[in-house]
């Protein structure tokens, strides 16, 4: 499974519910939380498992985004798309290692009532200040979580910072949040980007993420999903690049030698693994 793009859904949408893997996202969430009113919460956990049922998107994957574990809602959730079938759950402001762990017993659970042998795998958001600072506990807290997503805005409301399109208060904690999720060896997955009609800057945006190591970007709208997916594939030029470094390291095996040069570049191992990660991107 790609993991270029997570696209947000409103889960109390059935158009758009309906339209989940039309969109060219890698993974779909559908979304329990934030875009859902206090008063829709059983209804939209009602529209959702029936989308997972009935609807089930092919070629994607698919995420739910539940309530948090501070909200009456989240066992509920967790139960009702578990048993309806979904790859991931995904848990919003995740604070500490305990959370993780009462995530993954939840998950556990929620398998065993409904008798499901499926593979049901956490994703967490991270987005205060306190879950920042336990990013790295976080990170490596559950065998079953897959990857960490920045949530800028919940995290720059916090912080009482101000969410500007060059993203510069969110500079740490994109860093901080990336390292933790390396250790961890885990996916770091970037922000959406909020200002929905400046696409030229969404562009710069997912950019950025790539330059800085990110797996996967977040997404709120479709009209961002092709520019996003477009930013994590390698150029072509790189890509030719990669292939040389792997050939010129091959060679050097073969002839018994340990470092060879490229183009006037040294190519050791450092170079070999980011030939490695770019055609990794490509094939993916
Ligand atoms: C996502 O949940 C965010 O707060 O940015
Ligand atoms: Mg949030």
């Amino acid at each position: 499974m790609r993991n270029r793009t997570f696209l947000f859904m409103p889960g109390n949408n059935p158009g758009m519910l309906a339209s989940a893997q039309c969109l060219g996202a890698d993974v779909v969430i559908f979304d329990l939380e934030d875009a859902v009113a206090q008063t829709e919460k059983d209804a939209a956990r009602i529209l959702v498992s029936h989308a997972l049922t009935e609807l089930r998107p092919q070629g994607v994957g698919v995420t739910v985004r539940i309530n948090g574990l501070d909200t009456p809602y989240w066992q509920a959730d967790m139960e009702a798309v578990v048993a309806a079938g979904t790859d991931f759950v995904m848990v919003p402001k995740i604070e500490s290692a305990d959370q993780m762990l009462q995530v993954t017993t939840g998950i556990e659970s929620a398998r065993q009532k409904c008798g499901s042998t499926a593979t049901v795998k956490a994703l967490a958001i991270i987005e205060t200040p306190l879950g920042l600072e336990n990013a790295h506990a976080i990170a490596s807290a559950s065998k079953i979580l897959h990857g960490i997503l920045l949530g800028a805005e919940d995290f720059t409301a916090s912080m009482g910072a101000q969410r500007t399109a060059d993203g510069a208060e969110i500079a740490y904690a994109r860093s901080r949040l990336l390292t933790a999720c390396k250790a961890a060896g885990v996916l770091a997955i970037d922000t959406p980007f909020p200002f929905v009609a400046d696409l030229e800057r969404l562009e710069k945006d997912a950019a950025f993420a790539v330059q800085l190591g990110f797996d996967g970007k977040a997404v709120i709208s479709p009209h961002h999903v092709h520019r996003v997916n477009q930013a994590f594939m390698p150029a072509p030029e790189k890509v030719n690049w990669a292939q040389r470094v792997m050939a010129a390291a091959r060679k050097a095996s073969e002839e018994g030698k340990g470092a060879v040069s490229l183009d006037g570049m040294m190519i050791d191992l450092p170079i070999i693994k980011r030939a490695e990660r770019i055609l990794l991107l490509a094939d993916a």
